[in-house]
C-alpha cells in the first residue's frame, strides 16, 4: 500500500480545517438561530456550548484522527479499533461514517442552490417587482416543489450535478493538490466576499428614511443582539445552542478526525484544533451574524423578520436577500458575491464530509483516490435523486434532523467516551498536549472527561424525554409525506448496512482475535 498523504504546508491544513467548519451553517443557520433562540440571550448557551463541548471535541477529534492516522485509518471504524480493543468498536465507527456520508448527500444539494443562485443573480434571473410571495415561488419552483418561475427541476438538477462534479475534482486531486489547494483559494475570498458585504450592509443606514425611519441596520443589529432573557429558562434555547455549536464546528461527524489523520505525528494539534475552533466563530459571530438579519430587518422591519427566521435559514438566504438585492443599486454584484460566498463555504465544507469515507475506502479496502473517487461520486449521485426528486415531502428534512441533528450529538457522546474512558484521559491527553504549541490548561482534562460526557447525556437524555417517541413516530407529519420519510430513513439504514458489512468484509481477515481461533 502505498504510503498516506500528508498535508503540504501548515496554512494550508489551518485554512483547510477553517474551511471544514465554515460552512452553510455559519452563514445560513446561526442568524435564524440566534433570532429565534432570544437574539444575545442565545450567546449565553451558545458560548457555555462552545467552551464546554466545541473546543474540548475539537481537541478530542483532532487528538483521535493523528493517533488513527499513525496507523493508517482516517476514518472513525479503524480509529475506534486502535483505541478500544473490542470488537464491536470498529462497527459503531461505521455509524460515524452513515452520519457523515447522509450529511454528505443533503448538504451537496442545498450547497448546488447556492452555485444556482449565483448565476441567477449574474443572469438577473430573479431580478423584477418581486414580493415575498413571487420570490418564495420562484424558489419553490427551481427546487420542483411549486409553481413559478421555471417549468420543471431541470436546472436545479443541472446546478446539482456541477457542484457535484467540482466536489469530486477537488477529491480526485487528493489531500495537498486537491482540499488544500480549495482552501488557499476559497477562504481568503469568503473573508473578502464577507467583508465586502459588511461594509455594504453597514453603509446601508434606512432605505426608507420617510416611511419607515425604524427600519434600519441599527435596528437590526439589535433586534439580534438584544437580549431576551426569559428564554434562558428554556430547555429548548440550551439545545438549539449545542446543536449550532455542533454544526457549525463539524464535531461529531468524524472530517475533523479525517483531516487530522494527515497530520505529522509530532505535528502540533492544540494550537490547531483552538484556532479551527476560534476562526469558525469569528467568521460565525461577525459575518454570519452581521450581514442576513440586519439587512432584512433594514428592508423589511422587525415583524416581518422575525417571521422570516421562524420560517428557517432558507427563507432568509434565498428569498429575503434576493428581494433585497433586486432593490439596491449593484444587485446583481452584491446578489453573486453573496451566493458565491455561500458556495465557497458550502463546498470547503462538503469536500471534509465527503473525507472521511474516501479515507475509509483507501485506507481499508486499498483503493486509489480514483476509484474512491468514483465510488463515492456514484453513490451520492444515486442518492442525490432522491433528495432532488422528493424534497417537497420531506426527504432531505428528515435526514437532517437524524444526521444533522440528533446523529451529530449522539456520536459526540460515544466519542469522548471511547476516548476520555476507555481510550483513557490520561493517553488521551498526552495525545492532545504532545507537540502542542500552547498550552492547554488543565482544567480541560476534567472538562474532556466529566462535563462534556455530562453535558451531551443532559442533552440526549432531554431529547429522550422530550421528543422522542413523537419524532420516532412521526406524529406531526402529514399523512402524504409519511411514505417518503419512511424512505429517507430505509435509505440511512441501507448506508449503514453497507458501512458495517464493509467494516466486517475489512476486518473479518484482520482480527487477531479470529485468526487465533482459526475463523479466518
Ligand atoms: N460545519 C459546516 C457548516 O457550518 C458543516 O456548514
Amino acid at each position: 500500500m502505498t504510503a498516506r498523504e500528508k498535508w503540504g504546508t501548515r496554512i494550508g491544513l489551518v485554512l483547510a480545517m477553517a474551511g471544514n467548519a465554515v460552512g452553510l451553517g455559519n452563514f445560513l443557520r446561526f442568524p435564524v438561530q440566534a433570532a429565534q433562540n432570544g437574539g444575545g440571550a442565545f450567546m449565553i448557551p451558545y458560548f457555555v456550548a462552545l467552551l464546554l463541548l466545541g473546543i474540548p471535541l475539537m481537541w478530542v477529534e483532532w487528538a483521535m484522527g493523528r493517533y488513527g492516522g499513525k496507523y493508517g485509518h482516517g476514518s472513525i471504524p479503524g480509529m475506534f479499533d486502535e483505541m478500544w480493543k473490542n470488537r464491536m468498536a470498529k462497527y459503531l465507527g461505521a455509524v460515524g461514517l452513515m452520519i457523515t456520508a447522509v450529511i454528505l448527500i443533503y448538504y451537496t444539494y442545498i450547497e448546488s442552490w447556492t452555485l444556482g443562485f449565483s448565476f441567477f443573480s449574474l443572469t438577473k434571473s430573479y431580478f423584477g417587482d418581486n414580493t415575498f410571495e413571487t420570490m418564495r415561488g420562484f424558489l419553490a419552483s427551481y427546487q420542483g416543489v411549486g409553481e413559478g418561475h421555471f417549468d420543471s427541476v431541470l436546472p436545479a438538477y443541472v446546478f446539482m450535478c456541477l457542484t457535484l462534479i467540482a466536489n469530486l475534482f477537488v477529491l480526485y486531486k487528493g489531500i495537498s493538490r486537491g482540499i488544500e489547494r480549495l482552501a488557499l483559494i476559497a477562504m481568503p475570498a469568503l473573508v473578502i466576499f464577507a467583508i465586502i458585504l459588511l461594509i455594504r450592509v453597514v453603509t446601508l443606514g434606512a432605505p426608507d428614511p420617510v416611511a419607515h425611519p425604524d427600519w434600519n441596520v441599527s435596528s437590526g443589529f439589535a433586534f439580534l443582539w438584544n437580549p431576551d432573557f426569559t428564554k434562558l429558562s428554556q430547555a429548548g434555547i440550551w439545545l438549539a445552542a449545542a446543536g449550532q455549536t455542533f454544526f457549525t464546528l463539524s464535531v461529531g461527524l468524524g472530517c475533523i478526525q479525517a483531516y487530522s489523520s494527515y497530520v505529522g505525528d509530532r505535528d502540533d494539534i492544540a494550537l490547531g484544533g483552538l484556532t479551527t475552533a476560534s476562526t469558525n466563530e469569528a467568521v460565525e459571530v461577525v459575518f454570519g451574524g452581521s450581514i442576513a438579519i440586519p439587512v432584512a430587518v433594514a428592508f423589511f422591519g422587525i415583524m416581518a423578520t422575525q417571521e422570516i427566521a421562524q420560517r428557517g435559514a432558507f427563507d432568509l438566504g434565498f428569498v429575503s436577500l434576493p428581494i433585497i438585492f433586486t432593490k439596491i443599486p449593484l444587485g446583481q454584484f452584491f446578489g453573486f458575491i453573496w451566493f458565491l460566498l455561500l458556495f465557497f463555504a458550502g463546498i470547503t465544507s462538503s469536500v471534509a464530509l465527503a473525507t472521511p469515507v474516501m479515507a475509509f475506502l483507501q485506507d481499508e479496502f486499498g483503493l486509489s483516490r480514483a476509484k474512491a473517487t468514483a465510488l463515492v461520486g456514484s453513490v451520492v449521485f444515486l442518492a442525490l435523486h432522491l433528495v432532488v426528486f422528493f424534497l417537497g415531502h420531506g426527504f432531505l428534512d428528515e435526514m437532517d434532523y437524524w444526521a444533522g441533528t440528533f446523529g451529530l450529538a449522539a456520536f459526540a457522546l460515544v466519542e469522548v467516551i471511547i476516548f476520555a474512558w476507555i481510550f483513557g484521559m490520561n493517553k488521551g491527553w498526552e495525545e492532545i498536549t504532545r507537540g502542542a504549541r500552547i498550552k492547554i490548561p488543565k482544567i480541560f482534562y476534567f472538562v474532556i472527561k466529566y462535563v462534556t460526557p455530562l453535558y451531551l447525556l443532559f442533552i440526549i437524555g432531554n431529547w429522550l424525554v422530550r421528543d422522542a417517541v413523537a419524532v420516532l413516530l412521526m406524529d406531526s407529519v402529514a399523512k402524504a409525506d409519511l411514505p417518503y420519510r419512511w424512505g429517507a430513513r430505509l435509505l440511512m439504514l441501507a448506508l449503514l448496512a453497507a458501512f458495517i458489512l464493509g467494516v466486517w468484509h475489512v476486518w473479518r481477515k484482520r482480527d487477531p482475535r479470529k485468526r487465533e481461533k482459526g475463523i479466518a
